[in-house]
């Protein structure tokens, strides 16, 4: 099996004390942090925003991946990217012109993702797939932490790889929400290649937490 990556979504730490949730997660080898930012409007919840990913920024030297839950990302990309993100992901469902959007965020030169929701079908990656650093699965409907997985999501991971290897493309797989100890195997099996994980790292114990995904996909 490919290596594959925890990739502790912020969402669930403690924003009182995100220095050390994030030292934590470090400490145990994870260099790639999720960061989700809601606008009430694509979703109705509401996060954090470019001044909050400046100071993260400030704090660590990890691969800060933005998952942008909002419409006309367009519009604010470039103050994502200006806070310190390494990786913008946007919605396809909230970019009417994703490919500019998609050109854009590289030509400020970050990395460029899309995600896709759980009823958005894999096909509608398929013209724009080959622009792109990464593909990130939603397994959840996106709004907030700590929902549970829905099942059945992992054919969509699989139509994925599917699709890059009918493309001769090699990228990372993401997929965000609901993922645990028990569901990671699944996934993995997949092709998922990013774990992307709030409430399964950040509830507990951070150190055991990241161990037993690791642990339960056999590469600990
Ligand atoms: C959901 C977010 C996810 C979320 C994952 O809208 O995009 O990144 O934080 O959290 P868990 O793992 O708790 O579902
Ligand atoms: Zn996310």
């Amino acid at each position: 099996m490919e290596k594959i990556e925890v990739v502790p979504s912020l969402l669930s730490a403690n924003f009182a004390n995100l220095a050390e949730d994030i030292k934590k997660v470090e400490s145990i080898g994870c260099s790639r942090l999720h960061i989700d930012v809601m606008d009430g409007h694509f979703v109705p919840n509401i996060t954090i925003g470019p001044v909050v990913i400046k100071s993260i920024r400030k704090i660590t030297r990890s691969h800060l991946q933005t998952h942008l839950m909002i419409d006309q990302p367009g519009k604010y990309i470039k103050d994502f990217i200006d806070a310190g993100s390494d990786t913008i992901i946007i919605h396809q469902e909230a970019c009417p012109e994703i490919g500019e959007t998609i050109k854009e965020i590289k030509k400020l030169g970050v990395k460029a993702g899309v995600s896709i929701k759980p009823k958005t079908p894999v096909e509608t990656l398929k013209d724009i797939i080959q622009d792109l650093d990464l593909i990130m699965i939603m397994s959840v409907e996106p709004g907030f932490g700590g929902q549970s997985y829905i099942l059945g999501s992992e054919k969509k991971i699989s139509e994925s790889k599917a699709l890059l290897e009918e493309k001769g493309l090699n990228l990372p797989i993401g997929v965000d929400g609901g993922i645990n100890a028990q569901n990671a195997p699944l996934v993995a099996k997949a092709g998922a290649t990013h774990l992307i994980a709030g409430n399964a790292v950040f509830k507990g114990d951070i150190l055991e937490n990241i161990k037993s995904l690791y642990r339960s996909i056999n590469q600990l």
